[in-house]
């Protein structure tokens, strides 16, 4: 069985150095994308606070995502490519921090709690597979250490899984 460990780390750096080092522990000797996916989801909605989404969305085809596996409340299903935040992430081919989800313009609400959003591109091989999608009813929960940390979380998922 998987326990995740408490982090008290003081600093965001050392909190996503150890939640790094627990997502290669959860995701050790597993392949499978869908149950990699479903665990990583877990740990970052169990592990990082003030969260209220966490989960995947993936590229089934040039033009579209589609929701994966995540943790919160249920999310829209279909994304089209430089639609909403994660859409343009996508299409951008970069990270993208909201710190509020009212002043984006396209922002696709699934949650009416959410206030601000995190959305990290899946890269292997020079192509994007999808991406990370984190939000919070927190306005700015997000900074550029936590875009840091969730890049490094995607490393790591993408490695395993692909
Ligand atoms: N807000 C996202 C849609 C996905 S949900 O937040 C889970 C967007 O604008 O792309």
């Amino acid at each position: 069985m998987f326990q995740a460990a408490t982090i008290n780390s003081a600093n965001k750096a050392d909190f996503y150095k150890e939640l790094c080092q627990q997502l290669q522990g959860l995701l050790h000797g597993e392949s499978d994308a869908i149950a990699n996916a479903a665990n990583t989801s877990a740990l970052m909605f169990e592990m990082m606070p003030d969260l209220n989404w966490a989960g995947f969305y993936f590229l089934k085809s040039d033009s579209e995502l589609v929701l994966g596996p995540f943790q919160g409340r249920p999310a829209c299903v279909r994304i089209a490519v430089g639609r909403g935040v994660c859409g343009t992430a996508v299409e951008k081919g970069a990270s993208i921090l909201v710190e509020d989800v009212h002043a984006f313009p396209g922002h696709i609400a699934c949650d009416a709690a959410s206030r601000s959003e995190l959305v990290v591109p899946l890269r292997h091989d020079g192509k994007i597979l999808g991406v990370i999608d984190l939000d919070s009813p927190t306005a700015a929960r997000f900074d550029t250490e936590d875009q840091a940390g969730v890049e490094a979380l995607a490393r790591i998922f993408v490695a395993a899984s692909y």
